[in-house]
């Protein structure tokens, strides 16, 4: 059911019950932090394998040390450059936090979303809320009410309606390596803001202690159609003769006579518009019973890369 209603959303999360919740970036399948029972409804909802750990959602900055112990200087910088916002930190997690939302590891990610309607649910609760993105795992994110409802229907008792994201991508996510700061995802905060506060920023490797995210896992976000990433729309076009071709691009339409359907990002060429955008768009392909999908390759800078990143992960490979 898609609601406004907050108070019957707070009745159903402290039933140990899952509702989804808006944010900025992507809507979010929630549940109460603190109860097993609710975390276990998560992973079986969403179909997700018990190693890839949950976001903890926080009503305000000072809530961090609830959860998260040995906050380094830089986490607490860009916590109060960037919340409420789309910035996940992993830190030392307090005890409290149960092994089950961490996947068992010490750490545990958090973050204070930027969504009205959420930060006054959040407010109106004696427990934080874990909420992964709320689509069946792997598949595209959604960024409205109406997705969600279409992955899971009546098996949700509520969607809280938020209306359509404004970021529309997930949040970036931030771990540290003592006081280093770490890029674990890329995400709706880009990395040149970050690097603004806290100097320049490593990418995640397998050699780090810390262990890997799985919005990392190869094939991730991905529609249902074959999804092809590419600088060369037209000769990519012509190697699909015959086939019902979607298109995906950044600012300007392309002419060939395979496509059937086209998505334009942002006419005026915005990566903020773009990326508010993309999953709606890639929803939209998926809907068009097309062959193919055939996505721009964005320049690599700014929100450029982070919508790079989900369109590969989105293809074959
Ligand atoms: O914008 C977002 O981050 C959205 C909204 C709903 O807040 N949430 C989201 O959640 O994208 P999810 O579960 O789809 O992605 C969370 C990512 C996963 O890749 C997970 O592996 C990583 O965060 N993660 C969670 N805890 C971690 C930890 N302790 N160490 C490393 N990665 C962690
Ligand atoms: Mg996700």
């Amino acid at each position: 059911m898609i609601s406004k209603d907050s108070s019957k959303a707070k009745e159903i999360l402290e039933q140990n019950e899952l509702i989804a919740i808006p944010t900025e970036t992507v809507y979010g399948l929630a549940g109460n932090a603190f109860s097993d029972e609710a975390i276990q409804k998560i992973y079986a909802l969403k179909k997700r394998p018990h190693f890839n750990p949950l976001i903890v959602h926080i009503k305000s900055a000072e809530y961090l040390h609830e959860v998260a112990l040995e906050i380094p200087e830089k986490a607490q910088k860009l916590a109060n450059a960037f919340w409420p916002g789309p910035l996940t930190l992993v830190l030392k997690k307090q005890a409290k936090v149960p092994d089950r939302v961490t996947s068992g590891k010490d750490t545990v990610a958090v973050r204070m979303p930027d969504h009205p309607l959420t930060l006054s649910l959040l407010s109106s609760l004696d427990f934080p809320l874990v909420a992964p993105s709320a689509n069946p795992f792997g598949s595209i994110s959604p960024t409205c009410a109406a997705h969600v409802d279409e992955y899971f229907g009546a098996s949700l008792k509520m969607v809280l309606d938020g209306g359509v994201c404004t970021r529309g991508i997930e949040s970036t996510i931030i771990g540290f390596n003592g006081e280093e700061p770490v890029l674990y995802r890329h995400g709706s905060l880009p990395v040149e803001e970050i690097e603004a506060v806290v100097g320049p920023l490593r990418l995640h490797t397998k050699d780090d202690n810390s262990p890997s995210a799985p919005g990392m896992l190869s094939r991730h976000y991905a529609p249902k159609t074959p999804t092809y990433l590419t600088s060369n729309l037209k000769e990519m076009c012509a190697s699909f003769e015959g086939k019902r071709v979607g298109v995906l691009v950044f600012k300007e339409k392309i002419q060939h006579p395979a496509i059937v359907h086209q998505e334009v990002l942002s006419d005026k060429g915005s990566y903020a518009e773009a990326a508010s955008n993309l999953y709606s768009a890639m929803h939209t392909l998926d809907q068009h019973q097309l062959d193919v999908i055939i996505a721009e390759k964005l320049p690599n800078e700014g929100l450029g890369v982070t919508m790079n990143d989900r369109l590969l992960r989105a293809t074959q490979q």
